[in-house]
């Protein structure tokens, strides 16, 4: 019906006969002169409906109000003299209406579309009308380019798009699953898939060698601001590679992503062991922005006249006492406002939070008087402090430390006062050799997933066995992991004792998986990207629901269908299932 969009045209256009088709944004009526500013995806321009030009149109435009559908047939000019609209791109032009057709009409909407004072809810409640916003269209322009730009880099490097169920089995990713009871079978359930894993895997078996998806996969876990409870993944798996190979694939993948977004990276990324990444950042998903490092003080601690750390440092193996040089905190921040930092660190577990400032004439602070003068010159040595800075300690359990020295890095970094971060940066870095367990109230358990290749099992300790396993993360965020698979049963089933699976169970859950492996499988191993997190980043967003077109709440509802939601008792006895009086 059109002949363009809004801001298709400019000062070029003056003269021009067009159609342009799309929502009445606002109008004015000044002086018998209605204004109508019309909007599409691309944007707004300004349509003018004089009496003296064309009557008919005029009496129609006197009719529109927000949100009514038009055509309009019309004649670009210029505008006058000092009449430019500088914030419009096509402030400079108007089109003269000579037809208006009112194609559909609107009742007043709940909000003005691009209102940003508007609560969440009620802009979820009426999505569509939220996605009239041209930024909303231009974030998932985006999304749609990004995903076009996947597809053809995983295409040219040899890559088959392959479609894995939905209706399928657990797939523990470590997420509770989304179960569909099946009218067939009776009692039975399918599960929605977590990940397409194992499908994957088997895909590798059958010989497919380099396969990708864009997947949705299902999770039933708490929600974040980057998380959602059905999200994608730009799933990849490849036959006959090692991790430097699936490395520099999830790199290419990647910068042509960037790439279509205008965005230039340069590769290959920084990359961290995982237990370095805790030792100096308390996080196996640093954000290195900014630098804020960590030190080891456990041993110029274990001399000190204070039992407190004197205790902690007796065990080296299970505690650490960790140093934080802030640069010029000593400047910015009153002794009440570091007083408080140890408030933000007590929500974590620790208790309390030491610190020196660094003067003149040395470190000064409540802490001095435990320390030698010797001991005092080393700390200084080993933070590096300089005049102005301010060091904090961390003293405890290895776990706790990392923890809540990890988010007060992050704190620091955020302050107001400090503001180290620059939001126009990407930081890419490739976290590496994860621990294959991680021990969780007695319980073993995967770090990435049960069918993670170990590096070598030859431990005393379960937790002392690295995996080969990486996660790519971005300004803090993981944006992506994947690992080099188990190829042969025998190991697969002993990594499952290890975690507890006994033989029965290993059989009725993963019995496919077993047997396949039994058939001359292939190394393989592959990687998966958060594709909704990776656009979070990519466009800026605080939150994972500005770049899914229908997303769900903190509490996994859709507010605008109402799902979940009950269903007729008539479906529910298909489906075998009687609901509870209690759970009503
Ligand atoms: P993993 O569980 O690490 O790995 O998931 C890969 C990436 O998916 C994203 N992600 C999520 N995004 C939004 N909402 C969620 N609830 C959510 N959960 C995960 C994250 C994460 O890094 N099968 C393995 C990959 C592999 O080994 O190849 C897997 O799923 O960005």
């Amino acid at each position: 019906m059109r002949s363009h969009f809004c801001t298709d045209l400019s000062e070029a256009n003056v003269g021009d006969n067009v159609v342009l088709c799309g929502w009445a944004n606002s109008y004015r009526d000044h002086g018998g002169i209605v204004f109508i500013d019309l909007r599409d995806k691309s944007g707004l321009i300004q349509l003018v409906c004089d009496p003296a030009d064309n009557a008919h149109s005029h009496k129609i435009a006197s009719e529109v109000r927000d949100e009514f559908v038009l055509i309009a047939h019309g004649r670009v000019r210029l505008r006058g003299e000092g009449l430019a609209n500088l914030r419009l791109k096509t402030g400079a032009i108007e089109v003269v209406v000579e037809n208006l057709i009112i194609e559909n009409r609107s009742e007043p909407l709940p909000f003005v579309i691009g209102d940003s004072s508007v609560g969440e809810e009620t802009r979820l409640k009426y999505r569509y009308l939220d996605l009239r916003n041209p930024n909303a269209f231009q974030t998932f322009q985006m999304r749609s380019k990004v995903a076009i730009a996947a597809r053809n880099v995983l295409d040219r490097l040899g890559f088959l798009e392959v479609e894995t169920p939905i209706l399928t089995k657990s797939t523990p990713e470590g997420a509770r699953d989304y179960l569909v009871p099946s009218r067939v079978h009776e009692g039975e359930f399918y599960a929605l898939p977590q990940s397409p894993q194992l499908f994957k895997q088997l895909l590798m078996i059958g010989g497919f060698d380099r396969y990708f998806q864009i997947a949705k996969c299902f999770r039933d876990e708490d929600l974040r601001a980057d998380r959602q409870p059905e999200f994608t993944q730009i799933d990849v798996e490849m036959s006959f590679c090692n991790q430097e190979d699936v490395i520099r694939v999830a790199e290419e993948l990647i910068t042509g992503m960037f790439a279509a977004a205008g965005h230039t990276v340069t590769t290959p990324f920084n990359r961290i062991k995982y237990s370095d990444a805790m030792e100096w950042y308390g996080s196996d998903k640093p954000d290195l922005r900014y630098d804020l490092k960590m030190v080891d003080v456990i041993d110029i601690f274990a001399r000190c006249d204070n039992e407190i750390f004197t205790s902690i440092a007796a065990n080296p193996k299970m505690n650490r006492i960790k140093a934080l040089r802030v640069p010029g905190a000593d400047l910015v921040f009153s002794k009440r406002e570091m007083k408080s930092f140890e408030d933000f660190v007590r929500k974590f577990g620790a208790k309390g939070l030491g610190y020196f400032q660094m003067k003149e004439d040395g470190l000064k602070g409540p802490l001095e008087k435990f320390f030698t003068p010797e001991d005092l010159q080393l700390l200084i040595e080993r933070t590096g402090m300089e005049v102005g800075d301010v060091v904090f300690f961390g003293a405890g359990d290895k776990k706790t430390v990392w923890d809540y020295m990890g988010r007060f890095r992050i704190f620091i970094a955020e302050h107001e006062k400090m503001n180290l971060i620059d939001k126009d940066r990407f930081e890419f870095v490739w976290v590496v050799d994860f621990p294959m367990f991680e021990i969780e109230d007695g319980r073993v358990k995967a770090l990435h997933h049960p069918f993670t290749m170990p590096r070598d099992l030859n431990h005393e300790h379960l937790e002392d066995i690295e995996s080969i396993a990486y996660d790519i993360v971005l300004n803090g965020t993981e944006l992506g992991g994947g690992s080099i698979r188990i190829h042969k049963q025998d190991l697969q089933e002993q990594i499952f004792k290890l975690l507890g699976i006994g033989e029965e169970e290993a059989r009725e859950k993963f019995g496919f998986l077993l047997d396949a492996l039994k058939f001359g499988a292939p190394p393989h191993g592959g990687f998966a990207i958060g594709f909704d997190r990776f656009m979070m980043l990519l466009s800026k967003k605080d939150s994972i629901r500005d770049v899914i077109a229908f997303p769900k709440t903190q509490k996994a509802s859709c507010i605008m269908t109402q799902a979940p939601s009950a269903v007729e008792l008539t479906q529910l006895r298909d489906l075998h299932i009687r609901i509870r009086e209690s759970a009503k």
